[in-house]
């Protein structure tokens, strides 16, 4: 890479701009976290951040870190590069040159995997020095009190963490293990457009402007629902992708505006064909990356019976806590509108989490109006609840011992349910009940196809392409709201990790699902005309799922936030610290893609 002429040049200007070639680094013989007793005597060199440096009367001793991990190296008054050591600013790049040696025995560490040795330095490069990090990444006690917004500023610096280290290498060992069982299992890994028409899933899409078809859009994938239906039209027959999705939907410690799904689509199967290959996988992964023996089969429960028992679809499954349908009991206690529900849920704490779980159902039941909540926390002493007139009768109804708890939430049945449900999710977390190192999956089936929105309208409850049960498709016409779907979704300790379905392979039934969601012939070939051709052309039986990366991950690394295994991830607000994403663009551009002249058309 360097030419010959240099030589003629001065030596120090030769120095850096052989530094500038980067020939002149001494590069790694081993990594840091390598080195052993049996490299005693080795000659080597590693390259790496300052972790840390202290000096003992007159000897330095520094310990470099790379990602393999740390190692300790010497330097005493007598090595030419003392000085230079000894004002080495913490995180500073080096490369460093020694002998590796034993530890005279009272300075061996224990608790470092290369706490028995130690590098006598001989050479020493300041490849690039630090100037004082913002960021205090490796004192935990004051990174618990660092916000996250500021940490995502400087998030480069916190993935130095070896925390967020394992973190990312933990979620690509799983891609890999996913990718090797899809490999092995003759799928084919096909990758689907970004930018295309909208593919909806329930959220808004984010709009990327034509430059050369001004006021025209591109919709950012929600998911590449329609295009792994197309490759099952193509004859592609099994298929996967590690697929980035766009939502704009409001982020939540569970929820990012962009996230990634592993996802598959096979032809000529059913509902049980897809939950099988997708058990398997599970089992393999987590075997491979987390050595856990998981579950087999996963169990399977109804829809219905996930909201009776539990409140939602998505239960922790890890304890045994069931909701009540409790109406009679405490009607006339509690008011009632015409059709509500009253839902409860009793358990027994320890006193001195009462205001944690008082904080807990404030937290978590919202104060919209279309839930009405009462809790009743009966300690040794005293009682804590929200309705001091009803308190005492909710004792007596409910024969609520010393320790227990009660909820009762009340409204129309969903709301009433999803409220409590999530409750005893979270719950389940704050009590010890949920026991952290069980992976609970199982399946959630038999959906209804339809639920109606906040206006009263009927909407897909997965997405429009899913099949309803064929014997069930007469109730289209005359109760809609009675028919199942062919779906299912995968559910981990109270998240859902992936949703998947049976897809309508035939015209007729996907144009009448189309026109019961409302929409006009006219739509319906102005957004899916393309679909609804395709499935003209020999489109066979399919189906498949999506499983949602992030939150596997996290989950099985113990997370309730997505944010720790996404490298860069979206704040709370939506935004990027580091970037400043969003951002105005330049009016240049703007000018560009006639975005000026759309606004005041
Ligand atoms: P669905 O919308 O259920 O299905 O998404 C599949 C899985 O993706 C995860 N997920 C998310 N993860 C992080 N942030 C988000 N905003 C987010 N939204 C969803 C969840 C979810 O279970 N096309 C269908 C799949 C199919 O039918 O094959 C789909 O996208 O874990």
């Amino acid at each position: 890479m360097c030419q010959w002429w240099l030589t003629y040049v001065n030596p120090y200007i030769l120095i850096h701009l052989l530094n500038w070639c980067e020939v002149v680094f001494m590069k790694r013989t081993h990594w840091c976290g390598e080195l052993r007793r049996e490299h005693v005597g080795l000659e080597v060199v590693v390259n790496g951040w300052v972790h840390a440096l202290r000096k003992v009367g007159r000897i330095v001793f520094l310990v470099v870190r790379d990602r393999s991990g740390l190692v300790q190296a010497v330097v005493t008054p007598k090595n030419p590069n003392y000085s230079l050591v000894s004002e080495l600013s913490l995180e500073s790049v080096v490369a460093i040159k020694g002998v590796v040696r034993l530890r005279p025995p009272n300075q061996v560490n224990p608790e470092m995997p290369t706490g028995e040795i130690e590098i006598d330095v001989k050479e020493v490069q300041v490849l690039n020095p630090a100037k004082p990090l913002p960021l205090p990444i490796f004192d935990k006690e004051l990174m618990k009190t660092t916000s996250e917004t500021f940490r995502l500023k400087y998030r480069y610096l916190d993935l130095r963490r070896f925390e967020m280290l394992r973190n990312l290498t933990v979620r690509a060992k799983f891609i890999t293990a996913l990718r090797e069982f899809f490999n092995a299992n003759g799928f084919i890994e096909v990758e689907t457009p970004y930018l295309a028409r909208s593919t909806p899933e329930g959220a808004r899409d984010f709009l990327v402007p034509s430059r050369l078809y001004p006021g025209k859009f591109y919709s950012l994938t929600q998911s590449p629902q329609l295009f792994k239906q197309l490759l099952m039209i193509a004859g592609f027959e099994r298929y996967y992708q590690v697929a980035r999705c766009f939502r704009d939907e409001d982020p939540r410690a569970d929820r990012q505006p962009e996230f990634t799904q592993f996802d598959v689509e096979m032809s000529f199967v059913t509902a049980e064909d897809v939950m099988n290959i997708v058990e398997e996988a599970m089992r393999y992964a987590f075997k491979k990356v987390f050595n856990v023996d998981l579950e087999n089969p996963f169990p399977k429960i109804k829809y219905r019976e996930a909201m009776d028992k539990y409140g939602i679809d998505k239960p922790d499954l890890r304890f045994e806590l069931f909701l009540e349908t409790v109406t009679e009991h405490v009607r006339g206690l509690i008011p009632l509108r015409e059709g509500d529900v009253a839902r409860a849920l009793r358990f027994n704490f320890s006193e001195e989490l009462t205001k944690n779980v008082e904080g807990l159902i404030k937290e978590i039941i919202p104060s919209d109006g279309k839930v009405k909540y009462v809790y009743v926390l009966r300690g040794s002493n005293d009682v804590v609840t929200n309705e001091v007139g009803l308190a005492g009768d909710l004792i007596k109804v409910f024969n609520l011992g010393i320790g227990e708890g009660l909820v009762v939430t009340s409204g129309e049945y969903i709301k009433a349910s999803e409220a409590i449900g999530n409750l005893r999710n979270s719950l389940g977390k704050l009590l010890g009940l949920a026991d952290k190192n069980t992976y609970k999956f199982a399946w959630v089936v038999d959906f209804p196809l339809f639920e109606l929105d906040e206006e009263g309208r009927l909407t897909s409850m997965h997405h429009p392409f899913t099949s309803p049960k064929l014997e069930e498709i007469p109730k289209l016409d005359t109760n809609p709201l009675e028919v199942t779907a062919q779906a299912y979704d995968l559910i981990l300790n109270g998240y859902e990790v992936g949703g998947g379905s049976i897809r309508i392979n035939k015209r007729e039934l996907q144009e009448k699902i189309l026109a019961i969601l409302g929409l006009s012939k006219d739509e319906m070939l102005d957004r899916y005309g393309f679909l609804l051709e395709a499935l003209e052309y020999g489109a066979p039986p399919h189906g498949g799922i999506a499983l949602g990366l992030d939150r596997l991950v996290a989950i099985a690394l113990g997370y309730d936030n997505i944010r720790e295994v996404i490298a860069f991830p979206k704040t709370k607000e939506m935004t990027d610290p580091m970037t400043g994403a969003p951002s105005k663009p330049p009016e240049e551009y703007l000018r560009e893609i006639k975005w000026i002249k759309v606004l005041t058309d």
